[in-house]
């Protein structure tokens, strides 16, 4: 087998279509043993459930060539679980984690000749998804299902790779109060698409969307959470009085990452108010595809915040924890904490 002819340094992130994607049914209380297929179609019933009633939930996590020739992916088992959550929250049986992982690793394997080189700046992306299958028309969940998983050689997220992007607060909300803001359910990311394509024709990246119930305290946006640094170098990570932020398995490993490079790291609800104050100096997205993605100014109509130590470039903060984080991925830097796990 060969690596595919692709031109892994300039692309962005899109779909290209790989060679198996894996698939397991949910029928009669249990999932069937699954398997890899080379069909990329899917054909459902016009009633089916997540046509009716978007029942469905997704994950995403990366593939990566280490500088040895191995291909490793990152924290598989927080995706899993993470997705035991969302199946949970949304009435449907969960993947169990060891399926979940199994799966992943017989995609990966069977798609080697797509992940891109050590060094290329691309990665091999995974989206596992689950979604109900059989008609429902009456609302309540389905009763049969269907996990899939493929995945897609992906470039930068946001256009521009490192430049530091501009980021609009919305006037739209993300996630309601206790709502489904923790889980990835597909309904939040439709909710999110007026609003995106808004500020993109408004010439932003990115909307940063605030709490709902009270509009004073950042969250995250529509893809990826958002971290502060302080003047002082201290690593500030914005959580939620009402559970709508995602956890992120990037943000929960920067914070470590971060406490091991002997950076302080404090975990609170950050207000809008603060933020225009310019306590900040150094502002980045952090996801899977985000990686960390700086972000140079945020605008609420004509106010403006820059942040100066990573307005023009990413700033030295987040250079370290991108660096720290990618090269963990990679196999370049130590992974004390056991994150990487090798599929083939
Ligand atoms: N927030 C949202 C809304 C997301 O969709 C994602 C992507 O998964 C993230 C944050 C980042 O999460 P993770 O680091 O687990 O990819
Ligand atoms: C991810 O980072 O994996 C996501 O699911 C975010 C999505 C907006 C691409």
């Amino acid at each position: 087998m060969a690596k595919k002819e692709i031109d892994w340094s300039n692309i962005g992130f899109g779909y290209i279509k790989t060679d198996y994607r894996y698939v397991s049914n949910f029928k009669d209380g249990s999932w069937d043993e699954g398997t890899l297929t080379t069909d990329d179609m899917i054909t459902l019933n016009e009633c089916a459930c997540v046509f009716q009633y978007a029942q469905t939930c997704f994950e995403g996590l990366k593939a990566y060539t280490t500088e040895d020739g191995h291909i490793v992916t990152f924290r598989p088992d927080l995706n899993a679980e993470r997705m035991m959550n969302s199946a949970a929250r949304l009435e449907m049986p969960q993947f169990p984690k060891e399926r979940f992982i199994d799966a992943i690793t017989k995609l990966v394997a069977a798609n080697a000749d797509f992940v891109p080189p050590y060094g290329s700046g691309a990665t091999l992306y995974i989206r596992p998804y689950m979604f109900g299958t059989n008609p429902v028309i009456g609302v309540k969940p389905a009763s049969e299902y269907q996990f899939r998983a493929f995945c897609t050689p992906v470039g930068p997220y946001f256009k521009g790779g490192l430049k530091p992007i501009k980021l609009r607060i919305s006037e739209y909300d993300r996630a309601a109060p206790h709502g489904t803001g923790n889980i990835k359910a597909g309904l939040n990311y439709a909710m999110s698409l007026k609003p995106t394509m808004d500020a993109h024709r408004a010439g932003f990246a990115e909307n940063l969307y605030l709490d709902s119930q009270s509009r004073t305290y950042v969250e995250e946006t529509g893809g990826a959470n958002v971290l502060f640094v302080t003047k002082d170098g201290t690593l500030v990570v914005p959580q939620s009085h009402t559970d709508s932020i995602l956890p992120s398995i990037t943000r929960r490993s920067l914070v470590q990452v971060a406490e091991d490079l002997g950076i302080t790291v404090v975990q609170r609800p950050v207000e809008w108010a603060e933020v225009k104050s310019g306590a900040f100096v150094e502002c980045g997205l952090c996801g899977t595809a985000a990686v960390i993605s700086p972000v140079g100014e945020i605008h609420e109509d004509e106010t403006v915040v820059s942040f100066p130590a990573g307005h023009d470039e990413i700033g030295p903060v987040m250079k370290k924890l991108r660096e720290t984080l990618t090269g963990i991925q990679d196999g370049a830097v130590e992974d004390k904490h056991n994150w990487v796990f090798e599929i083939c």
